[in-house]
């Protein structure tokens, strides 16, 4: 095998999503994802749940990567999986698989922070080609755990410049779904409705953290109050109104999102922006960021909606590039909750 162009298996099992995929050469090959429906009825993951589904679909979901990609498991060159941060259980059956497999082939073990290979995602080619961002560029990380600016300098060289002190935009916009009576994870859903609304119908407050870093708490507990006086004089309130109140959520939470990232790129002097993460699914924030990266001279990235939310081929990414720099993990490597 040509050692410039590795075939990586990627693994990732950090939350609710059992998925594998197949990178030759940085190029995908296969991605395949298994979501666990078996939480939408709790209003939020369950971690035992999560575990028991991971272990039910890990088997499956990697011969199905391996298939569609058309590798034969003693063909590949790495093993790249999840370390952390996320759910411990959920995270060690992903590790113990790895470790297994790596062993068993006698090939190097690729071990991989979950936050670092959303911005990865940026690199991923595939069929459909995209623009690749040249570095150093600027990404707003955006998920249901995380929230952050990141400097990224190179594939393996970032740096955190902002994060949430709080909440995460994910969670900002499942929470808010959640008071209006929308299913877990609401946000896709808030982003559907917020196309028929007006993002202006109502105030929500405008945070008030200084430097890069984010909250979304009052942003939370406004909406939580608009809902409730709404409530007091119209018990349907919520779902007469949804599609506003959606709108104006959404609007809240990107206006922070965009406020603090025109502030880094500003600061730090960058013509390149990325977004990634689950919430870069959101229409709303890819719009509005075009439109202000139009404003302000910026080159603005955004991966295909498949590897925005949680996937295997943006870890299969960052095992390519540990790999190319000769970085693997040792065989007993033991999974993390959270980022070092
Ligand atoms: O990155 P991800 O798949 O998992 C984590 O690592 O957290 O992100 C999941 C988050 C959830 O909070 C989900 O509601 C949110 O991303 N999300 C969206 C959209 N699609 C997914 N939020 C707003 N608009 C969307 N279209
Ligand atoms: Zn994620």
């Amino acid at each position: 095998m040509n050692p410039s162009f590795p075939l990586i298996l990627g693994i990732e099992s950090s939350c609710d999503e059992t998925a594998a995929a197949v990178l030759a050469g940085g190029v995908v090959r296969s991605n395949v994802v298994a979501s666990q429906e078996v939480h939408t009825r709790w209003g939020g993951v369950v971690p035992e749940l999560a575990s028991r589904a991971h272990q039910e679909h890990i088997v499956p979901v990697v011969r199905e990567a391996l298939d569609r990609a058309g590798v034969r498991k003693e063909d590949l060159d790495g093993i790249a999986f999840t370390r952390g941060p996320g759910l411990i259980g959920a995270l060690l059956v992903g590790t113990c698989f790895a470790r297994s497999l790596a062993q068993a082939l006698g090939k190097p073990l690729l071990a991989v922070d979950h936050i670092q290979a959303h911005v990865l995602a940026h690199l991923i080619q595939d069929r459909d080609g995209g623009s690749v961002p040249a570095f150093p560029f600027l990404n707003l990380t955006v998920s249901g755990g995380h929230t952050q600016l990141v400097l990224v300098r190179s594939a393996l060289d970032m740096e955190v410049v902002g994060r949430t002190l709080d909440d995460a935009a994910g969670e900002a916009f499942d929470k808010g779904g959640k008071i209006m009576g929308l299913p877990y994870p609401a946000g896709p859903l808030v982003d559907k409705h917020a196309r028929d609304g007006n993002p202006n119908a109502f105030e929500l407050a405008v945070p008030a953290i200084p430097g890069l870093d984010f909250s979304f708490s009052g942003i939370k507990t406004s909406f939580l109050y608009t809902v409730r006086q709404g409530e007091a004089v119209d018990p349907a309130f919520a779902e007469k109104r949804r599609d506003d109140l959606c709108a104006s959520l959404q609007r809240a939470i990107i206006d922070h999102l965009l406020a603090k990232a025109r502030r880094a790129m500003r600061g730090l002097g960058l013509q390149r922006i990325g977004i990634a993460g689950g919430v870069a699914a959101n229409s709303g924030l890819r719009a509005r960021l075009a439109q202000l990266g139009a404003k302000e001279g910026w080159e603005v990235f955004v991966p295909p909606f498949a590897y925005c939310t949680d996937n295997a081929a943006m870890i299969a990414m960052a095992g390519h590039h540990l790999y190319l720099a000769g970085r693997s993990a040792p065989l007993d490597t033991v999974p993390v909750a959270r980022s070092d």
